[in-house]
This record gives C-alpha cells, sequence and structure tokens, in this order.
C-alpha cells in the first residue's frame, strides 16, 4: 500500500484512543498504537505494566497479539502515541517485532516523518536469516 493511501489521521486516533486505554501506574507514561493489516484491519494495543517492572508488555506486544488473534496477516502501516498524543518510536525490541510481521516496507509514523521500517530498523535480524 502507498503511504499517500494511508488514512494516518484515523490511524493515529485509534492509536491515541488505546493510549487512553493504557495501564502504566508505575512509569504513569501511556502509550497506544495501531497498526493497518493488509486486508483493512485495524489492529491495536496499549502498554500494560507490572508490579514486576520488567514483565511489563508494551503496547506493541498487544498490537501483535491481537494481529495473529484475529487472524493473522501483514503490517502495512503502525502509528504509536504517547500520553501527550505526541507520534513517538517503538523500542527497539518493538520494531523487532513490528519486522517479523510487517518487514522492510511497513510504513513507521515517526516524529521525522513516515519512514519504512528498514530505515528505522537497518540490516535487521529477521525470518530469512533462519533459513540461510
Ligand atoms: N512503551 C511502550 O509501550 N512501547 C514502546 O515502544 C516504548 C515504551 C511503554 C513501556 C512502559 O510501560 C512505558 O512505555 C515507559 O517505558
Amino acid at each position: 500500500m502507498h503511504e499517500q493511501e494511508i488514512d494516518w489521521v484515523a490511524l493515529k486516533a485509534r492509536a491515541t484512543e488505546l493510549m487512553e486505554r493504557a495501564y502504566a501506574p508505575y512509569s504513569q507514561y501511556p502509550v497506544g498504537v495501531a497498526g493497518l493489516v493488509d486486508d483493512g484491519r485495524v489492529v491495536g494495543g496499549c502498554n500494560v505494566e507490572n508490579a514486576g517492572y520488567g514483565v511489563t508488555l508494551c503496547a506493541e506486544c498487544g498490537m501483535i497479539s491481537e494481529l495473529i488473534a484475529t487472524g493473522g496477516g501483514r503490517l502495512v502501516a503502525v502509528s504509536c502515541v504517547n500520553g501527550s498524543g505526541a507520534t513517538i518510536m517503538p523500542c527497539g525490541r518493538c520494531r523487532q517485532l513490528i519486522w517479523e510481521h510487517g518487514g522492510a516496507e511497513c510504513l513507521l509514523e515517526t516524529p521525522r516523518g513516515v519512514l519504512p521500517m528498514d530505515q528505522v530498523l537497518p540490516q535487521a535480524f529477521g525470518p530469512e536469516d533462519l533459513e540461510a
């Protein structure tokens, strides 16, 4: 899908709605994310923290879980926001999660504009490395 065909405003609005449901009592840093799937579905998630801080689930974990639980497919566009409604970068681990299900061409809304995943996770390790 081409960047211009993606409704980035709607995608970010969905991410913002989900951010409002975050469970982030420890960091007070709610995050929401929404992803457009190649069949038109929109999946998403919010961060879910835990008293065992390291057990925290990033918002992207929920999004990927919904993606797979609702039938899979490829992510074509992703938008991630914080509690101020600002676009944020997924953490390194979550870029890897997005890579697995969206690959190099998946578009990510970033504070520097829309970028393909291979620009925000260069030389990524991926499924094809296991086949080599
Ligand atoms: N967080 C996410 O949900 N996704 C990211 O990509 C960055 C960080 C959450 C984890 C934690 O609950 C809070 O933001 C502060 O790190």
